[in-house]
């Protein structure tokens, strides 16, 4: 990218400090706790969310940032960020390389940047409104395969209201539409590798924003399309879409409007 903004800079350098953090702890046993909804907790999770918390507030004190395991620090300001210190933190715990740092910003309610950073495979992807999304500063942009040629993965968030669809798409794909179909465990890395051609598409069922929102402005930014799971426009935050590459879009909405119907879904 020719010119980063000071935001994205600073998304970057939080992004790589916590992914410090993290590979630190990895492959070392931590102990967990069991949140509330069922996922784990550790103490990696919280280090690393302070340690970016304080480095975007230091550059930028009058922002608002909502975190996953801090809440909400609100500044009153129009800038919102999103942060999700370990996305994917199961694998992580679990000694399985596929987690990330996800980091999003929105201006005014429209996203303005994302960066999703696995320090595992130091993969750091980045992009901001306008100007393109990168995969190790190398510009990236979404694959041209049809579904015959297809992996796609679908995943679902503990708020999703309906768990045999997520079991049915997951299951049911493979013999009918596309070759292969997985859920990663970590969605912000679902994501990413539709942004850069890896994954052809990701159908997300109930997840929260700040797992989502970095990964939908890479897709934006790389030449995807994003619509609703019934192909209308997608706003955000709807944490029901589909994130694709746009070549076979139509093929998953009307596969997923066959499953709703067999399964009796609304
Ligand atoms: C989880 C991952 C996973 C998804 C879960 C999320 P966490 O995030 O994104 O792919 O299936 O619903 O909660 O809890 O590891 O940050
Ligand atoms: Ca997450
Ligand atoms: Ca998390």
């Amino acid at each position: 990218m020719e010119t980063k903004s000071p935001e994205l800079e600073i998304a970057i350098k939080a992004a790589l400090e916590a992914g410090k953090i993290l590979e630190k702890y990895f492959e070392t046993e931590i102990s967990r706790t069991v949140k509330e909804d069922k996922s784990i907790l550790t103490k990696v999770d919280q280090e690393a969310e302070e340690t970016i918390k304080k480095i975007i507030l230091e550059a930028f004190p009058k922002h608002s940032i909502l975190g996953e395991e801090t809440g909400m620090t609100e500044n009153g300001n129009e800038y919102l960020w999103y942060i999700d210190p370990i996305d994917g933190t199961r694998n992580f715990a679990n000694h399985i390389p596929l987690f990330a740092v996800s980091i999003a910003l929105l201006h005014k309610g429209s996203l303005f940047l994302g960066v999703v950073y696995n320090p595992a495979t130091d993969s750091l992807f980045y992009g901001e409104s306008g100007k393109g999304a990168y995969l190790n500063d190398n510009r990236i942009l979404v694959s041209k395969d049809d579904a015959s040629h297809s992996m796609i993965t679908v995943s679902r968030g503990k708020n999703n209201p309906d768990e045999r669809l997520f079991r049915e798409l997951l299951h049911d794909f493979p013999k009918k539409i596309v070759p292969s179909v997985r859920d990663l465990g970590c969605a912000s890395l679902d994501l990413s590798y539709v942004a850069c051609g890896g994954f052809e598409a990701d159908i997300q069922l109930g997840l929260k924003v700040y797992d989502f929102a970095a990964g939908i402005l890479l897709i934006q930014e790389a030449g995807g399309k994003i619509t609703t799971l019934d192909g209308g426009p997608w706003k955000f935050p709807d944490n029901h879409f589909i994130a694709s590459n746009g070549v076979f879009h139509d093929i998953l909405v009307e596969e997923i409007k066959n499953q709703k119907a067999k399964l009796g879904i609304e």
